[in-house]
């Protein structure tokens, strides 16, 4: 059976602009395109899992706006279960993104995100003990994820902390993850000294870190060599297959080299949502790549 996946996170629409270069305080530049891309690190994060196979329930919030509506559409066509995803009074969450030779800078403005409070998650308790794993992000206010991490601690349902962006934590949330994937600028905002956490987060700490691929205590897991076309959910796509993997059982070693062949994949399209794999074209991928996966 699909294992099932609850995302607890945010949706956003990506404002999306490329560029030669990065404009510098006060310069006016010309670019190369604008697009809207559905985003936020919580959408992505489902969309990549239900492509892979999952059974997923998004838990976000939208706006009062015409990007709520079109956020919450594309979630359903991927087959993810969207009536848990609240209304509030004001505007959706938007990111404006730069990509410059593959790579981005974002600014999120969260809105509606930041009306997902921690009474509208425990009102989705059942939700979540029904899950098989849940994946959280950053992008909701800090007491929200504090509340979803008690609830699955409560319910014993093991959850993925994905701590971007980047702030630092209470311990209690870090202690109660069962994985967490924060990439290296995230890592050191997060502890004094990496080496250190990867012992004492043994088998629970995964830092991703670009083409260098990741690294946890069991050791590094390479990247596969692609060229990057716009890395904007990279690390969602990330997230969501080694939830996936981990949810079936298979060691952090394993899925952690799923995962990166899925976020592999997804950075040769435009957008966060766009070049997520199918759980086939992951399989495929690999065996191209001389890997034999689990
Ligand atoms: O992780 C990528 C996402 O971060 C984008 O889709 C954007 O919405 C920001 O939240
Ligand atoms: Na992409």
């Amino acid at each position: 059976m699909a294992p099932k996946i609850t995302v607890i996170g945010s949706l956003n629409m990506d404002l999306t602009a490329t560029s030669a270069k990065r404009p510098a305080a006060g310069e006016t530049i010309l670019g190369e395109r604008f697009e809207t891309f559905p985003g936020g690190k919580g959408a992505n994060q489902a969309v990549a899992a239900a492509r892979l196979g999952a059974d997923v329930t998004m838990i976000g919030m939208i706006g009062q706006d015409p990007f709520g509506d079109e956020l919450t559409q594309v979630l359903k066509r991927e087959g993810i279960r969207t009536e848990h995803i609240g209304r509030a009074d004001t505007s959706s969450g938007v990111a404006v993104i730069q990509v410059v030779d593959g790579d981005n800078s974002i600014t999120v403005i969260p809105g509606a995100n930041f009306q997902l409070k921690s009474a509208y998650i425990e009102a989705k308790r059942k939700i979540i003990e029904e899950s098989d794993i849940v994946l959280i992000q950053l992008e909701i206010p800090l007491e929200t994820v504090a509340a979803a991490a008690a609830c699955c601690k409560e319910a014993d349902i093991p959850y993925i902390l994905n701590p971007a962006p980047a702030q630092s934590l209470p311990r209690e949330i870090i202690d109660q993850a069962a994985y967490m994937t924060p990439n290296e600028s995230e890592a050191a905002i997060l502890f004094d000294d990496t080496d250190k956490a990867l012992r004492e987060y043994a088998n629970k700490l995964v830092i991703t870190k670009g083409e260098a691929g990741v690294i946890h205590s069991g050791g590094h897991v390479p990247a596969f060599p692609v060229q990057p076309v716009d890395t904007t959910g990279a690390g969602d796509t990330f997230n969501a297959a080694l939830g996936l993997k981990l949810a079936s059982g298979i060691p952090l070693d394993e899925a952690c080299r799923y995962a990166n062949a899925a976020a592999a994949l997804q950075i040769g399209s435009h957008g966060a949502q766009a070049g997520m794999p199918t759980h086939e074209e992951v399989i495929a991928f690999m065996r191209q790549n001389g890997q034999n996966p689990l």
